[in-house]
């Protein structure tokens, strides 16, 4: 009996200590170590069926191969160059495969848990927090800006500045500004328990951001009962546990019965000689318009919409809001074509179908802009990516 009870102790503690078996490739983690000069090295640890091959991209689009057949469950890459963005695919046996971003010369604080678990703290601190879920800063808009005004993250979201070797550079996601709750426009409003506590300098002024604070249900054109303040954490994860672009959340909760999936595919690109206007070119790849419309559900209109009204709903589940039905829309999730004209445009487009299509971020920045031409009825330049003179001009060329 004795006998037996050790037997099953130890069948037990094998269950909880064996390695468990993956369906495909998982990557735990990427640790960046920089280097003296203008290099750094990174390590990729991954799990699954071996040998690995091992894929390095700029892009996310073109690939060159780093190493072939490891049996390894780590990479040594040690050849980055800082300030610009990699992409490492690993590649298992059974042909599965996973891809994770790295930023030398810096560790991104959100992942690599798995590696790194001391990476809690950065954001979390066990007996004097200053915030609810034991977090080190008050709010989490308050943390998010302590390393994303430039300090610590090489994205200054206030500025909307990314930093590249040699300068600083526009982001696509554009400016959020001080994100101070008083003394700003009426454009730009952030409500007091969403201020940043960054004392950074502040150059230049947004006209229009994704105002903090204000409630998620009163999102236009949307059908959120969510009666809470937006975040940073409404449309990113913490803890970058998503597989999408930027952390994006997987899932956004609409109402109270309604949650939206959400697979947000994209790459940026470090371009130092701005040929996008941005220091990074975004390639948006799938799923942008669903995490827009998440919370604007009425604005993912197709094809035709701008000539027959809109009546019912796009997104399963969701409903056109009173205020929209029987309305006309800008149509999305459409190739460049428009009475048989072939339209050309720098702005950025989505093209994961193979087909180039316009989607809400080929308009719309997802921060804030500091783009001229308010609208006379919102009285907002409701974050376009152009001057709103230059922005229809684009495409249609009248
Ligand atoms: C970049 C900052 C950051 C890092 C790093 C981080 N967290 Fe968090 N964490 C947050 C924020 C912000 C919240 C609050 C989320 C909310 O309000 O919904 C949170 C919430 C949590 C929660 C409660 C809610 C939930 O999502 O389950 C747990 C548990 C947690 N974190 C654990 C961890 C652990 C463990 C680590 C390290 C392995 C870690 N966090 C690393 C920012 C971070
Ligand atoms: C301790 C500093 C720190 C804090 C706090 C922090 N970040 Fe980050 N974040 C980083 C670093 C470092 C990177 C990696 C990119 C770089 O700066 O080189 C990064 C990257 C990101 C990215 C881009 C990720 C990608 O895969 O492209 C997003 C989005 C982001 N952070 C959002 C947030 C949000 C939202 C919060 C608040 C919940 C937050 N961060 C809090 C340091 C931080
Ligand atoms: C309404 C949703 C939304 C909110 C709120 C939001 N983000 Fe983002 N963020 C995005 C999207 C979408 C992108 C990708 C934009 C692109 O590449 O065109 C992005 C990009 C980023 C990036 C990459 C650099 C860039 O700007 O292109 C960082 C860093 C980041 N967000 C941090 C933050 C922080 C910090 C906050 C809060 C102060 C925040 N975000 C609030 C949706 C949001
Ligand atoms: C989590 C919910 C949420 C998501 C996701 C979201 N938004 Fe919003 N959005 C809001 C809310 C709430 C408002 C109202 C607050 C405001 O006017 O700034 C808003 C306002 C706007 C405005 C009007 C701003 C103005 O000044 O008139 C635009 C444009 C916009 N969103 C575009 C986008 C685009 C493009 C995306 C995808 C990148 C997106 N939103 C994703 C919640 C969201
Ligand atoms: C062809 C360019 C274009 C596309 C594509 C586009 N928008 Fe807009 N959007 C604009 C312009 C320009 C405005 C400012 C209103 C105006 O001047 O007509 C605007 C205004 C808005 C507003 C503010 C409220 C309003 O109606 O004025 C929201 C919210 C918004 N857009 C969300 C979205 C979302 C979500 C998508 C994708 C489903 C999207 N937009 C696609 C150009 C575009
Ligand atoms: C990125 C390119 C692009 C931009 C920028 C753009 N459009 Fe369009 N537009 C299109 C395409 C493509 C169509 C055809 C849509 C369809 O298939 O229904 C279209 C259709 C239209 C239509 C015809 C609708 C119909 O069904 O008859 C109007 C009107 C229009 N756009 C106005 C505008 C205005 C105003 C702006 C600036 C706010 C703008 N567009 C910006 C690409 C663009």
């Amino acid at each position: 009996m004795k006998k037996l009870l050790k037997l099953l102790a130890a069948a037990i503690i094998l269950a909880l200590f064996s390695v468990p078996v993956y369906a495909g490739v998982k990557i735990d983690g990427v640790i960046i170590q920089p280097g003296e000069g203008t290099t750094s090295a990174a390590t990729v640890y991954y799990q699954g069926a071996p040998p690995f091959n091992i894929y390095r991209s700029l892009d996310g689009t073109q690939w060159t191969t780093g190493a072939a057949a490891r049996t390894d469950n780590y990479y040594v890459d040690d050849n980055l160059t800082n300030y610009y963005n990699y992409y490492f695919k690993v590649e298992d046996s059974t042909g599965s495969s996973a891809i994770t971003a790295a930023y030398p010369p810096n560790n991104n604080v959100h992942g690599s848990f798995r590696i790194n678990s001391s990476l809690c703290a950065a954001c979390h601190v066990t007996h004097s927090a200053r915030g609810g879920y034991l977090l080190i800063q008050p709010t989490s808009v308050a943390l998010c800006t302590t390393c994303h005004d430039g300090t610590q993250s090489k994205y200054d979201v206030r500025n909307g500045k990314v930093r590249l070797a040699e300068q600083y550079a526009d982001t696509s996601g554009g400016p959020f500004g001080p994100l101070a709750s008083s003394g700003q426009p009426v454009e730009v409003v952030v409500y007091e328990a969403y201020s940043s506590l960054s004392t950074e300098p502040v150059s230049l002024l947004p006209t229009s951001i994704h105002n903090l604070g204000t409630y998620i249900s009163g999102a236009p054109g949307g059908v959120s009962e969510r009666d809470r303040g937006l975040g940073c954490i409404d449309c990113h994860d913490p803890h970058g546990n998503t597989n999408n672009f930027r952390n994006l959340k997987t899932v956004i909760e609409v109402t109270y019965d309604v949650s939206v999936n959400i697979d947000f595919q994209a790459y940026a690109r470090t371009d130092p000689d701005l040929t996008g206007g941005y220091g990074e070119d975004i390639y948006y790849n799938t799923g942008s318009i669903y995490f827009c419309s998440a919370c604007h559900s009425d604005y993912a209109q197709a094809s035709g919409s701008g000539a027959i009204a809109a009546t019912a709903t796009q997104i399963p589940g969701l409903e056109l809001s009173a205020e929209s039905m029987n309305k006309f829309m800008h149509a999305v999730n459409t190739p460049l074509i428009f009475r048989g004209e072939y339209y050309s445009s720098s702005l950025p487009l989505e093209s994961g179908t193979g087909v180039n299509v316009v989607v809400c971020l080929t308009c719309h920045q997802a921060h804030g802009t500091f783009k001229t031409g308010q609208n006379r009825i919102t009285g907002s330049t409701a974050l376009i990516r152009l001057d709103r003179q230059g922005i229809c001009e684009e495409c249609h060329k009248k």
